[in-house]
């Protein structure tokens, strides 16, 4: 796991902006792994800065609520519309966000699992965190070798999300998410995280045990996990200096960043 410290929630953007924008460049038919919030939100205003080549890339969003139309404001399809595709040149038969609407949701599900494997897997999966160290909507104690179903939602995280909805009777009880064999299945993995609220859970995800009841501490066993940070979201790592030595001190051709 290497945990990367940067000063403000824009240059912590501006390092994950770059890793992706490496990536396309080596890769440009790469398979992302997407998520959705409001830190991935200044993850995609820097990509789309970028003006990248979007048109062979193939895009996999983690989760969407059950029972929302992709028009509804809350809906994690029209936030990746919105925030990212709209701005690029993907085309449009190469992103796929869970249909939160789909008839059969169990074999949907495993479709989902199918497109992925069948698009060659995911090259990079970016991820952000829920206060209860959820990734994707994968909340604490589901498997950590689930794979995309769906879930209930923690009361926490529909509390954290009621924001987006009008009314908290409002927001949905059930999602569909990657599960987290399906996110350990990427070749890399990529956790941006803020802001204080954040510093508590990731310290326990960064330096506590691997438990599903903090999910994200799963990503310490992933080969190639990346956990990218600012300086609140890391306030209440122990080891935060030796991070910061470690980073400056890499051989050049390991760096990520710059
Ligand atoms: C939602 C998403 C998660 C994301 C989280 C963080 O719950 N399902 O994938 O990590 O939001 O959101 P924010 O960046 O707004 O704190």
């Amino acid at each position: 796991m290497e945990v990367i410290i940067l000063a403000t929630p824009k240059a912590a953007a501006i390092a994950v902006g770059q890793i992706i924008q490496r990536l396309l460049d080596e890769k440009p038919r790469a398979v992302l792994g997407l998520a959705t919030g409001d830190t991935a939100r200044l993850l995609y205003r820097e990509l789309v800065k970028r003006h990248l080549d979007w048109s062979r890339v193939t895009t996999f969003n983690l989760d969407e609520y059950i029972g929302l139309p992709p028009y509804h404001p809350a809906s994690y399809h029209r936030f990746m519309w919105e925030n990212l595709f709209t701005h690029t040149n993907i085309k449009k038969k190469n992103v796929h966000i869970p249909d939160g609407l789909a008839k059969d949701l169990q074999s949907y599900c495993t479709r989902y699992e199918t497109q992925i494997r069948q698009a060659g897997g995911i090259d990079l999966q970016v991820l952000g965190i829920g206060r209860n160290g959820h990734i994707g909507f994968n909340e604490p104690t589901s498997s950590l070798s689930s794979r995309t179903r769906v879930k209930t939602l923690a009361p926490q995280t529909r509390k954290d999300n009621a924001r987006h909805f009008d009314g908290k009777d409002r927001i949905p009880r059930h999602v569909i998410t990657m599960g987290i064999g399906t996110i350990m299945d990427a070749r890399r993995c990529l956790l941006l995280a803020c802001g204080k609220n954040k510093a508590r859970i990731l310290s326990g995800a960064v330096e506590g045990p691997i438990t599903s009841m903090n999910p994200a501490s799963i990503l310490q066993l992933h080969p190639t996990a990346r956990i990218v940070l600012d300086e609140a979201a890391a306030s209440r790592l122990k080891r935060a200096d030796y991070y910061r030595w470690v980073f400056q001190n890499k051989p050049t051709w390991q760096k990520a960043y710059p």
